[in-house]
């Protein structure tokens, strides 16, 4: 089975105090995760080394970087390179956030080399992509989401894009409180394989990871990731309140 994973993405919201004791009620709460699932924390920089120092013991419990520099060392005051994130046992960074598209300006041009970086750092990048409500009701989303994943990814090789996870997520769905329906993210997921097969073959598009975001909760997420082809989500305000994110890590397939 593929690789099911819920992902928190904690954004830049909760005090360093907040976060560890948050993760504190995560590691001690008692989930039972099979081989194949995973729970992921993107946490803010600052935090990552106590995040990773209170997941270590916990199988199937790994820390992401939000973000990281798509260069690789030097004078690029405030960034964080991805070998910065290997020295600290990090092992997912998001890449390609519809936020740091919009408000940070990266293209999928730099989110290539993002990718790249994360890989030669061993870091598993997280690879988001979604469309806009307005290209929605144009009807253009599976173009869209096809020419994102062209752009950022199709320059890998098959070995290479076995070790990237997908997220795809609707902008229009992010922070709204307004989920995709299970359909929409299934017939979204079921497009974005059926790209990744075209491009690099059947065997290989079964076994990447895709997984949905936008307004994930306890509420919807077993019926989201019953879906064929939704591998887990990446959760963002759910994932602040820790009742809510047990229960979304306890929905994985
Ligand atoms: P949300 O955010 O769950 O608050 O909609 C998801 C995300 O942006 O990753």
């Amino acid at each position: 089975m593929r690789k099911q994973i819920a992902a928190a993405n904690w954004k830049m919201n909760l005090t360093y105090q907040q976060g560890s004791a948050l993760l504190q009620t995560l590691v001690t709460t008692e989930i039972d995760l099979k081989e194949h699932q995973a729970a992921v924390f993107a946490v803010p920089f600052p935090y990552l080394e106590m995040a990773v120092d209170t997941v270590q013991h916990k199988k199937n419990y790994y820390i992401a970087a939000q973000n990281c520099s798509d260069k690789k060392s030097g004078a690029f005051t405030g960034e964080v390179s991805a070998e910065m994130l290997k020295s600290l046992n990090v092992n997912y960074c998001l890449v390609g956030h519809s936020e740091r598209r919009e408000y940070f300006g990266e293209s999928n041009a730099v989110l290539a080399e993002k990718l790249n970086i994360c890989l030669a750092n061993g870091i598993t990048p997280v690879f988001c992509c979604g469309e806009a409500l307005a290209t929605r009701e144009q009807h253009r989303q599976n173009a869209y989401v096809e020419g994102q994943l062209k752009e950022s990814l199709f320059h890998l090789s098959k070995e290479a894009l076995l070790k990237v996870v997908i997220a795809y997520e609707p902008i229009w769905a992010i922070g709204t409180g307004k989920t995709a329906s299970t359909e929409q993210a299934q017939e979204m997921h079921a497009h974005i394989r059926s790209v990744l097969k075209n491009q690099y073959g059947d065997s290989i598009a079964e076994q990447i990871s895709i997984l949905y975001g936008g307004s994930v909760k306890a509420s919807n997420a077993r019926e989201l990731f019953a879906s064929k082809d939704v591998d887990g989500g990446l959760v963002g305000g759910a994932s602040l309140i820790a009742a809510e994110f047990i229960e979304i890590i306890k929905a994985l397939k």
